[in-house]
């Protein structure tokens, strides 16, 4: 048992995108298939669950049979099926929980159950595969801002989080009052470096409080107050100045904060994760920071960033290593913390 390699087929379905893959031992990626429906709740300007769950449904048997046929691995290769269950869509959530409970009945594979930010923390076993636990992990993403102390591959210690908005939910609102559409992070980003980012001062909430929470939804209004004012008075507004200065307030915070938990833990090594982690900006600041402390910096890949099921494929092994597996009862759980 101990030399065998073990092959999960994971899939993830919990907001926009549908994701599946084959990930060997946790670290080596079979394959790694995402169809995204940017393009369809772009019209919207942000994601529409109910459309999102139909998506899911359309797309998820012809994403898992890719998946499988890019890996080239036959049923009787896979060890175990592990699907997200939560936090996410409810509905979305429950397309690749239903699929997943199918496939493994069918197959008669083990199922596994994975948390959403535990996968997003994982990615960076499959980018680096020396990196081992403890570590400190700033998870950054739609839904959420995590500051996660990884203790072990299976126990986390949750640091700080945002009391409000998540880092990239400000982004997107940003961007919508910037007039540069779904999704708004690589908008902002991509603009700001064009921009001044000491053009503006935007607050940098609870950055010297002792708290390791985060706030984003006070520097949000005061951007959109900055932005309305200005029209009000007439005044010309330099959207790439905006975009870089509210960046540099966000970034700011999280070093800010990651950093000081690396060393409250005394942890020589930091992650970042999550979609926000493809931040030019973020990547570049922490892993000066990171140098500067004398920490190694760990990162994944942009598209192992944003929401694939190679990362779930990787957390789901050390679960199976754990022998965690769960029952034909698995619900999707929309709140699931870590
Ligand atoms: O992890 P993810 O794909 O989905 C969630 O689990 O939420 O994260 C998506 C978020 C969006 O808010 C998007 O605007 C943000 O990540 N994002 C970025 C960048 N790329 C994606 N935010 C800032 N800079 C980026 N380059
Ligand atoms: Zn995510």
């Amino acid at each position: 048992m101990e030399n065998k390699n073990i092959n999960i087929l994971a899939i993830e379905s919990s907001c926009d995108e549908t994701a599946a893959a084959v990930v060997r031992n946790g670290r080596e990626v079979f394959s790694n298939v995402i169809s995204t429906q940017i393009d369809i709740h772009k019209k919207y300007g942000g994601v529409v669950p109910e459309v999102a769950s139909r998506k899911h449904i359309e797309n998820i048997d012809t994403v898992i049979k890719d998946a499988l046929d890019e890996a080239n691995v036959g049923i009787e290769d896979i060890d175990a099926v592990a699907v997200t269950y939560g936090p996410g869509l409810v509905g979305a959530l429950l397309v690749g929980i239903n699929t997943a409970k199918a496939l493994a009945y069918a197959w008669e594979k083990p199922l596994i159950g994975v948390n959403h930010i535990e996968g997003h923390i994982s990615a960076n076993y499959i980018e680096d595969k020396t990196l081992e636990p403890p570590y400190m992990c700033l998870v950054v993403s739609g839904g959420h801002t995590h500051l996660v102390y990884v203790e072990s591959y299976n126990k986390y210690e949750v640091m700080g989080r945002t009391r409000d908005d998540a880092a990239g939910e400000a982004y997107d609102k940003i961007a919508r009052c910037l007039n540069l559409g779904y999704p708004g992070g690589p908008k902002v980003d991509k603009l700001a470096k064009s921009g001044n980012k000491d053009a503006i001062h935007f607050p940098r909430v609870m950055l010297k409080d002792d708290t390791l929470d985060f706030s984003f939804s006070g520097l949000k209004s005061s951007v959109l107050n900055y932005v309305n004012r200005s029209k009000q008075k007439g005044e010309e507004i330099v959207f790439a100045d905006v975009a870089a200065s509210f960046q540099e307030a966000v970034v700011d915070v999280l070093v800010n904060k990651a950093i000081k938990a690396a060393k409250i833990k005394n942890c020589k090594q930091v992650a970042l994760a999550g979609g926000v982690a493809s931040n030019s900006r973020l990547r570049e600041v922490l892993k000066n920071e990171c140098d500067k402390n004398n920490i190694k910096f760990y990162r994944p890949s942009p598209i192992l960033c944003t929401d694939n099921a190679a990362m779930i494929g990787s957390c789901a092994y050390f679960k199976f290593l754990n022998k965690e597996f769960v029952g034909y009862d698995l619900n999707a759980d929309p709140n699931l913390d870590i």
